[in-house]
């Protein structure tokens, strides 16, 4: 166990918890946005910076990565703080003025709309959450971060169709900005995937990563319930039987 004080409060936490774990225990709010619970830290956007201080000697620190310490005293709200997450959220809304994710937290935060930052009017923040949950939860690693800095985002291999995308929709669950789309077309319907690439419903099309596969459909209720490509790597990857998607989890119970 190691014992720290954050915001004036006395805890102690087991080694190796992280300072917003701590925060979030204490019910003090740290703002996050490249954070989630299920994924591995990345301390990738900054906005859940926070002051740690041990011996005299202060530093800034991500709270999400940050893992707290014997005898660290951390301040989450000082105006040094404030001003960082401000000036983060700024240019983050610059980059995505739509995202309501940094509309709410510019509220919060008292950010009026950026003037000194080029708009880039995307969505994608390269927060990184799609590439870790297409790692860590789907196991399939279909996307990865392309351009470095300012041009960094998310990405199919060379911005062409992903081969591995199963078309499972994690991306698009977990993403906080709404930057990937996913659209399910119905049987016999005609869709384009991206430039020259079309198909023909039922099927499930990822716009970002140029992906669109055919949809199984339910033996029992013939709904389209899931891209065959998709069945066939959960199968595999939990030695379920050849029959066991034949019909849709509705249909199973
Ligand atoms: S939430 Fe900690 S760096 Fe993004």
């Amino acid at each position: 166990m190691v014992a720290l004080k954050i915001d004036g409060i006395a805890t102690s936490v087991p080694d190796g918890t992280t300072i917003l774990t701590v925060a979030k225990k204490l019910g003090i709010w740290i703002p996050t946005l490249c954070h989630h619970d299920v994924l591995t830290p990345y301390g990738g956007c900054r906005l859940c910076v926070v002051e740690v201080t041990l011996d005299g000697a202060t530093q800034i620190v991500s709270a999400c990565t940050y893992a707290a310490a014997d005898g660290i005293e951390v301040q989450t709200c000082t105006e040094r703080i404030i001003g960082i997450r401000k000036f983060i959220v700024e240019m983050l809304l610059a980059e995505a003025p739509q995202a309501e994710v940094l509309q709410d937290l510019a509220r919060d935060l008292g950010v009026t709309p950026p003037e000194r930052f080029q708009p880039r009017n995307e969505l994608c923040i390269a927060c990184g959450q799609c590439i870790r949950a297409c790692r860590e939860i789907v196991e399939v690693s279909a996307i990865d971060f392309a351009h470095r800095g300012y041009e960094r985002v998310a990405a199919s291999p060379f911005f062409q169709r992903s081969e591995d995308c199963i078309a499972c929709g994690t991306c698009v669950d977990i993403c906080p900005t709404g930057a990937i789309t996913k659209r399910d077309i119905p049987a016999g319907e005609k869709a384009v995937v991206a430039d020259g690439i079309n198909i023909t419903g039922p099927a499930r099309i990822i716009d970002n990563w140029k992906v669109g596969l055919a949809l199984k459909q339910c033996e029992k209720c013939g709904e389209h319930f899931a891209p065959q490509f998709q069945l066939d790597h959960f199968s595999k990857r939990a030695s379920l039987p050849d029959d066991f998607f034949n019909v849709c989890r509705q249909c199973r119970t």
